[in-house]
This record gives C-alpha cells, sequence and structure tokens, in this order.
C-alpha cells in the first residue's frame, strides 16, 4: 500500500465518503507548493510568492481533486454512466476516473478551441467525445438537462462531492504553511475553483458554512487549526480573461474569446458561489488580457522552470500586477493556483515560442559555433 494514496484517503474524515465506499483514486493531490524565487527578485518586491502546481495531479489538472469524488460517489450509488460538459480538463479527467472505476464516460466539448493534449487524453481513456457546434456554455446547458433524459451523472463542478474534492486544496497548503496564506489568487472561469478553496480554508478557520467560529469544525478545538481563526483565511482574488470576464462586467457574457481555452466561459455555474467568496474574504475580481497572460506562462516557464497552461498563467498575470501596484501590499504571503500543466497545450505554447530553435547542420563545429555566438 502506497504512503500516499490520494486525497480521500488522507482527508475522509472531512469529506462526504461512506466508510466502507469504494474509492476511485489514481494518487491526486499532494501537490507541491512552490516558492517562486526570481520572478519576485526582477519585481523588486517584498512579498512571498507560491504557486500551487496543480499540473501535477494525475491527468495534469486539479479536476482530478474533485473527479475521485464525484467518480467514487457516482460508482457507489451505481451509477454507469457519467457526463460532463467541457473547455478540457474536466472532460480529461472524467475519462481518466470512468476508465479507473469502469463505467462509462460521455463528454460535451467544443467546436474547436480545445486543447490538444487534452482532446487526446480524453480519447486515450475511451470516453464518447461529443463535439457541439457552439461552446462551453451551450455543452452546460445541455448537459444540465440531460439527466433528466438519460442515465448519466453529471460531474461538471454543479455536483456538489466535485467542490468537496477541490476544497482539500485550501488544507494541503494551510498544513505547509502551518495558516492561511493572505491572498489566495486563482483563475476563474466556471467558478468551482474558487468557490472550493473558500469552502476549504472556512473549514481549516473552523466554519463549515463559511462564517467564523472560536473552535476548529474538525476536532472540538485541539488540532493545529484551532488557532487559526480570525484573520486565518486568505483574501481571495479572482481572475478571469479579458474575453470572458463576466465577474468584471458583473453580467453574463455570450460571446466568451481568449488564448486561455480553459476559461473561455461567459456564464459560469457558481455565480453566487463566488461572489459570497469574493465579498466573505474580502476580496476581489480583475481581468487580464491574452498577452498578459502569456506573458506570464513564458515567465514561469522561463524564469522559474515552471510549464503551466495559459489558463493557469492568470492568476500570475493578476498578482504581479497587484503586486506591483501596491493592492497586494509588501509583506504578504500571496498563493496562486496553477490549474493545469503546460503540455495540455503544446501549440500555444510552440506559436508563442516557436523562434526559440535554430536548424543547425549535424556537424561538430557548427554545432560549437552555435554555442559559442550564445554565450
Ligand atoms: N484553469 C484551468 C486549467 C481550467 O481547466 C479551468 C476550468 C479553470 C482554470 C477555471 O476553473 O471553472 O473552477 O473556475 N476548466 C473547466 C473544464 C471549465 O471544463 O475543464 P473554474
Amino acid at each position: 500500500r502506497p504512503r500516499y494514496s490520494g486525497l480521500i484517503d488522507k482527508y475522509r474524515d472531512r469529506l462526504p465518503i461512506a466508510d466502507d465506499a469504494r474509492v476511485i483514486s489514481l494518487g491526486e493531490g499532494n501537490t507541491p507548493l512552490i516558492r517562486l524565487n526570481n520572478i519576485p527578485r526582477d519585481l523588486g518586491c517584498d512579498v512571498e510568492l507560491y504557486v500551487k502546481f496543480e499540473g501535477l495531479n494525475p491527468t495534469g489538472s486539479f479536476k482530478d481533486r474533485g473527479m475521485t469524488m464525484a467518480v467514487t460517489q457516482a460508482v457507489n450509488a451505481g451509477s454507469e454512466a457519467i457526463i460532463c460538459a467541457s473547455t478540457g480538463n474536466t472532460s480529461a479527467s472524467a475519462a481518466a476516473y470512468a476508465a479507473r472505476a469502469g463505467i462509462r464516460c460521455f463528454v460535451l466539448i467544443p467546436d474547436g478551441k480545445i486543447a490538444m493534449g487534452k482532446l487526446a487524453q480524453a480519447i486515450m481513456h475511451g470516453s464518447e467525445v461529443l463535439q457541439i457546434e457552439g461552446n462551453f456554455d451551450d455543452g452546460m446547458r445541455i448537459v444540465k438537462q440531460m439527466s433528466e433524459h438519460a442515465p448519466v451523472t453529471i460531474v461538471n463542478s454543479i455536483n456538489p462531492y466535485r467542490l468537496q474534492g477541490q476544497k482539500t486544496a485550501a488544507f494541503e497548503i494551510v498544513e505547509e504553511l502551518e495558516r492561511a496564506p493572505d491572498f489566495h489568487c486563482l483563475p476563474v472561469g466556471n467558478a468551482g475553483n474558487i468557490t472550493a478553496h473558500w469552502i476549504g480554508y472556512c473549514e481549516c478557520s473552523g466554519s463549515r458554512d463559511g462564517k467564523l467560529t472560536d473552535a476548529c469544525a474538525f476536532c472540538d478545538g485541539n488540532c493545529r487549526y484551532a488557532s487559526n481563526t480570525v484573520g486565518g483565511r486568505p483574501r481571495m482574488v479572482g481572475y478571469q480573461a479579458a474575453g470572458a470576464n463576466p465577474f468584471l462586467r458583473g453580467e453574463m457574457v455570450d460571446e466568451p474569446e481568449t488564448v486561455a481555452t480553459a476559461i473561455r466561459i461567459g456564464h459560469p455555474q457558481s455565480w453566487q458561489q463566488a461572489w459570497a467568496a469574493s465579498k466573505e474574504s474580502d476580496g476581489w475580481f480583475d481581468q487580464c488580457d491574452d498577452t498578459e497572460i502569456l506573458a506570464a506562462q513564458r515567465l514561469l516557464a522561463d524564469r522559474e522552470g515552471i510549464f503551466c497552461e495559459p489558463a493557469s498563467a492568470t492568476s500570475v498575470a493578476g498578482a504581479m500586477r497587484d503586486i506591483g501596484t501596491g493592492k497586494i501590499p509588501a509583506g504578504s504571503t500571496v498563493v496562486c493556483t496553477l490549474t493545469g500543466h503546460g503540455l495540455k497545450d503544446p501549440d500555444v505554447a510552440i506559436r508563442q515560442a516557436g523562434d526559440a530553435i535554430s536548424k543547425v547542420p549535424a556537424e561538430l563545429e557548427a554545432v560549437r559555433k552555435a554555442i559559442l555566438d550564445r554565450i
């Protein structure tokens, strides 16, 4: 039995899963919290800046935290098929966990605008890929109606088990830092993840319903979270792509557009919950344009050795700007979630960095010259 066997085993006492449930896991969670060195130094700012690299989950995104819960619940409730609409990562994760569980998986993906790595995953894991002539929001609308018409369990984040799994990312951060950060920055699309993190932080600080209490919800006041009450939760900061920015506008967006296809969403499902997280935590929403997003993605890869997908870099793009203006003040501890791995979307990376390749004859002298020219 491996020492780490997934987040349900680790956090079972804080998750709504029956003791005798058959757990569907791929060892998700337990992702590294990496302190950035070079970027803060380059920025000349005195901020403790961390990234939680969720791209290191089994299928390469944070979705696996929610999917182990949603699929475990579905299987134990007797479901033989799951369904989701997806910009790519949810479908990759659902497909993998369905394969593991031995059940069917149907995924609705938008017409075009899905990263190649994600599509490859959905196909290889044997899901039924239905490409609809519409965007993510259209797919979501159809999936929500489908459970009345076909025997399928929805595993989008409107399934509450998804958020329960995803809240464990906040648990891990609090354990690692031995307190909550001052700010937690996330890219926001359908708005499930920011909601899940807020649930997690609230539980760590002793409240299951978002209201602060003196005692920890898990131990009646004796565990290490017990003192982590007022001030024990971060301000939640959600960044959206400028072309897919309903939280900025305060209303739904009908034709969302961004290079960060993962968050090309105009009608977020967790609209109210995400607003609640923002308001209760005294946080805010902001937007980054595609140029800022790609620049942050490149910077993380180039200066820190961390390759995330474009959508993920939105959290760092926004945080860097707010650190620069002092909105996030010096001395703060900041965590940015990097939601997905850079290998998910090789096309956008190569389009951005393709000029980094030089052609050289296959001869010692030519390669020697190329090296010396560049030193
Ligand atoms: N980052 C990545 C890489 C994502 O795949 C998503 C969502 C988000 C951020 C936004 O998270 O929706 O909880 O606000 N991807 C979903 C999908 C929509 O279908 O894979 P959110």
